[in-house]
């Protein structure tokens, strides 16, 4: 039965035995009793194995000029996840505090952090400072003048990258495209701004530019997006050479390599990916003449979301007639955009199954919605499943590692959900589910 699960969207040990479906050999079945659902079900060795493809692509693609690969902890960090990465031989790329106190809790070495955020509070840059982070992403004009402050207080001199923005325009979703020119992120190439913030960078002697950064976007997958925004960050350091005689020693070309949610999903692998990247990098140096820089990368999704899947159990379905007479069944779940808002904010489609038995019912039109007072709260917009399934049942939705449970919320005061970890037959609790005295718990009383 593995052929139903199809390995591009799964985790590498998903597989349907007696038909349940495990992950790591654990069986939902079980998984669902000892943890309860919604849950968060992460395979720590596809996780690893993801990660150690990073790295090992680019030491072997990169060689001499391999960087950082830099694991990008917005789509999903815990002190677990931290440690992985660090054993991996990956760094880790923060944005926040809160992403950094993890770091720091999970003892994340501080040479291989890099401090992301496009309004980085003086605290943050204090304390991503006082870890001696090895390097902080400059975003604005004034968050130059405030990482030299604070780091010329301290009698530090930071490592620093410059984010640009290189006018490349992505195919994706328009809210998470980056790097074309109306957007928050980083300094516009075309406008003169990102020579702008050259200058102000080497104006503090307490800030040491190292290279520059761009990110284009995310659930990308064709290569010449991320080729054209490499040739033009290649074009700065061109420039910065003959400016001042110097070269710039590092570039990072950032995160959003997609992946599979559905089969018509076709990812490129980061080996595909890193091959084509260091032949375009190492040509447009030479033609350039000047000497290849450190590649570095940023990869969130790639790593982490096909290495979870989240266990929904069905509480209700209901078939509703449609204004052009046919039906639809909707299944309600136990979760619902509160652990998986992607559906909602960017029309993301994932794929599901029933996944505590197989059947060989007739197949129905369904969709799959939460339980949020909210009509948008949909999992699955279309989907054909099985018309046994009844109240009780487990669904299955595949890849939701990637800011899944990074970007949940406690709408409607629901609880976020676990994240099981499982591997060789055994389960632990990494983050344990919410409850509601953790909610309560904010509330400050008067008396
Ligand atoms: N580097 C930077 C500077 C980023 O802003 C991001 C993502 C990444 C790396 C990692 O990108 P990835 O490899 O994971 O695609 N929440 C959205 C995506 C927004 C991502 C924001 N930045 C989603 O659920 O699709």
């Amino acid at each position: 039965m593995k052929s139903e699960l199809n390995s591009k969207i799964w985790s590498n040990s998903a597989r349907r035995d007696n038909g349940a479906i495990t992950i790591g050999g654990c069986s939902v079945i079980e998984l669902a009793e000892q943890f309860g659902t919604p849950a968060f079900i992460i395979d720590e060795a596809d996780f690893k194995a993801r990660a150690k493809q990073w790295k090992s692509g680019l030491d072997r693609y990169f060689a001499t000029n391999a960087g950082t690969a830099y694991y990008a902890a917005k789509a999903f960090i815990s002190r677990d996840v931290a440690r992985w990465v660090a054993e991996a031989g990956l760094g880790l790329d923060v944005c926040t505090g809160g992403e950094l106190a993890v770091a720091i809790a999970a003892e994340f070495p501080p040479q291989h952090i890099e401090m992301h955020g496009n309004n980085k509070s003086e605290r943050e840059i204090s304390e991503a400072i006082d870890y001696r982070v090895g390097v902080i992403v400059l975003d604005s004009l004034q968050e130059i003048d405030r990482v030299a402050r604070i780091a010329h207080a301290k009698g530090v001199v930071q490592r620093v990258l410059i984010r640009l923005t290189t006018g490349v325009e992505a195919h994706t979703h328009e809210s998470i495209k980056t790097a074309h020119e109306d957007v928050k992120f980083g300094f516009s190439m075309a406008s003169g701004a990102a020579w702008d913030a050259v200058l102000s960078v080497s104006k503090h002697e307490s800030l040491q530019l190292i290279g520059f950064h761009a990110h284009i976007g995310s659930q990308i997958f064709a290569t010449d997006a991320f080729e054209t925004s490499a040739e033009r960050l290649i074009s700065m350091v061109v420039k910065y050479k003959n400016e001042f005689g110097t070269e710039i020693t590092d570039l990072n070309l950032g995160g959003g390599y997609g992946i599979a949610y559905t089969e018509s999903d076709e990812p490129i692998t980061p080996e595909f990916a890193l091959e084509r990247l260091s032949t375009v990098v190492n040509e447009s140096c030479k033609k350039n003449g000047i000497s290849s820089p450190k590649i570095s990368f940023e990869p969130g999704r790639a790593i982490v979301g096909p290495s979870m899947t989240t266990i929904y159990e069905v509480g209700t379905t209901k078939e509703v007639r449609l204004e052009d007479g046919s039906t639809r069944w909707y299944i309600s779940v136990d979760g619902g955009m509160s652990d998986n808002i992607r559906p909602g904010l960017y029309d993301a489609e994932y794929s599901i199954t029933l996944a505590n038995r197989v059947s060989s019912a007739d197949l129905r039109r369904s969709r799959i919605v939460g339980k949020h007072c909210e009509t948008g709260d949909i999992v699955i917009k279309d989907v054909q499943l099985p018309s046994d399934i009844v109240p009780g049942d487990l669904l299955a939705v595949p890849a939701t590692g990637a800011y899944g449970r990074s970007m949940a919320s406690n709408y409607n005061h629901m609880v976020r959900p676990p994240v099981i970890s499982v591997l060789n037959k055994e389960a632990r609790i990494m983050v344990r589910r919410e409850t509601y005295a953790d909610l309560l718990a904010l509330e400050i009383d008067d008396d």
